[in-house]
């Protein structure tokens, strides 16, 4: 068996370790040798192989593929390739930077040219919209790295290449849990529950990284209880801070004891209501409060451990830029901003000269985005909802008042009230924010019915190791 260049020896190459089907093809499969071809959408590798289109996670395009199992869909038209051996690897394919791949599922294109798997994000983008929401205005895409977009000035149809694309993450969220007595510590493999040990994530920034590691030792050497180990970054000052959320009872004590000593600055350690705060210096991380990353929104900003905030500095900036030019473009006008965590758009936004009502639901980022207002002057330039953006669509009238712009920056799950809300308001424009274009393209399906056209589609690599991207959808009236 050939190993991918980078690949730990004796690695196996077992990107999904699920159970082959139960029911086998109808016609034996003759199996053989076959080439990836594309990527798909969610990020396997695609080829075909005795007439079955296969999906390959792992797999790179150009790589020449042997599969020694097959977990069967369709009646044995498609399966997905539970193991495989590299028969030849492809030139597209990097060595890897890291020694927990390919087992562990933090980055499943940590092994892809960045320039092809930038190329593969924006054509599946493309391909959702114009299947899913039969919108086909989209112009052949550009790839474009940061300059380019500084010179040109805007972009549009492009996908933003963001640098660093290793080090860089401001956040992750890592678990702790056991196998049989064993804890173990790190993130999850991928398509599975199993989770592996990790000693050194390489891809968060150095800052983060340390007390990370210090802190998954800690974990595995002192039994911590299972639960999600949530760390965030700030850029300035390099505050670090870390919240563990246990899922039973344990001895959180330590936990908090723990993360101290690992050298996180704010620590949080949450059983249901129950929440310990400290740091090294617990006046210091009291004043704290929250992890203070000023790069995230142009000036002051402070996020929670377990708020939501962009995991990548630089792609943050191409992605606030983005939202204010398609807003200042406009002109002075009242901006509906939903999903607004924090206020990464929204202090931009209200800088910019916009008046803005923003909606969060997540009462740890209402309080953050109320501060962060306070600290930057901007409260009377904002109108902050505390509540869930899908009532908003539900109790919209014509008191709400005219709406120039709708900004909307949902979870993965998208925003199904969107056609309801928009028929009511009738914005001028919308941008539409997202990192999962299925939903996008789901939630924009009806604008066109109801009079809006696709005026310009971006997207920003902000996650080059994974399959997403964040994308920016302007629809306009
Ligand atoms: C992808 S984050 C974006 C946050 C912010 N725009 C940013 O760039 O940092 C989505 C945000 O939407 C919030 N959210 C999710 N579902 C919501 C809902 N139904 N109503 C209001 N806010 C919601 C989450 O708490 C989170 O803060």
């Amino acid at each position: 068996m050939t190993r991918p260049r980078g690949a730990p020896r004796g690695a196996k190459h077992r990107p999904r370790p699920r159970p082959a089907a139960r029911t086998p093809p109808p016609t034996p499969f003759a199996g053989g040798d076959f080439n990836i071809d594309s990527l798909a959408h969610g990020g396997a590798g695609v080829g075909r192989c005795d007439g079955r289109v296969l999906f390959v996670p792992g797999a790179v395009p150009g790589d020449r593929i042997r599969a020694t199992e097959v977990s069967w869909r369709g009646g044995g038209a498609y399966g997905q390739v539970v193991q495989f051996e590299l028969a030849s690897a492809s030139p597209l394919r990097r060595p890897a930077q890291c020694p927990h791949r390919p087992r562990c599922g933090g980055c499943p294109w940590h092994e892809i040219d960045p320039a092809t798997r930038a190329q593969a994000k924006i054509e599946d983008a493309i391909s959702q919209l114009q299947r899913i929401a039969h919108l086909d205005a989209v112009a052949a895409p550009r790839i474009l790295d940061p300059s380019t977009v500084a010179r040109w000035g805007r972009a549009g149809h492009s996908i933003v290449r963001v640098d660093p694309d290793w080090g860089y993450r401001l956040r992750a969220r890592l678990h702790v849990g056991r196998t049989g007595d064993r804890v173990c510590a790190g993130y999850l493999e991928q398509g599975s529950h199993v989770i592996v040990d990790v000693e050194r994530c390489g891809l968060l920034l150095p800052v983060l990284g340390e007390p990370t590691s210090r802190a998954l030792e800690l974990a595995r050497s002192h039994a911590w209880p299972t639960g999600q180990l949530h760390v965030a970054v700030g850029v300035q000052p390099l505050a670090t801070g870390a919240a563990f959320i246990a899922e039973r009872v344990g001895p959180l004590d330590q936990v908090a004891r723990d993360l101290q000593s690992a050298g996180f600055d704010l620590v949080e350690v949450a059983d249901g209501d129950a929440t310990i705060r400290g740091g090294a210096d617990p006046v210091a991380a009291e004043a704290l409060r929250g992890v203070v990353a000023p790069e995230v929104a142009g000036g002051p900003f402070a996020h929670g451990t377990r708020t939501f905030v962009q995991a990548h500095a630089a792609g943050n900036r191409q992605l606030v830029d983005a939202v204010v030019r398609c807003t200042t473009e406009l002109g002075p006008g009242t901006v509906l901003e939903l999903h607004a965590g924090a206020g990464n758009f929204t202090l931009p936004l209200a800088r910019s000269g916009a008046h803005v009502r923003a909606v969060e639901f997540d009462e740890r980022a209402v309080e953050f985005l109320r501060n962060n207002l306070d600290q930057a002057g901007l409260r009377a330039a904002v109108e902050v909802v505390a509540g869930d953006a899908r009532a908003v669509a539900q109790t919209v009238d014509a008191a709400f008042g005219p709406i120039d712009l709708l900004v909307l920056d949902p979870p993965r799950t998208g925003y199904k009230e969107l056609e309801v809300l928009v028929s009511t308001t009738v914005p001028k424009r919308i941008i539409y924010c997202s990192c999962d274009a299925t939903t996008l393209a789901r939630d924009g399906r009806g604008l066109t019915d109801l009079g809006y056209r696709l005026a310009r589609f971006d997207a920003i690599d902000m996650m080059p190791n994974g399959w997403h991207a964040e994308l920016v959808a302007v629809f306009d009236r």
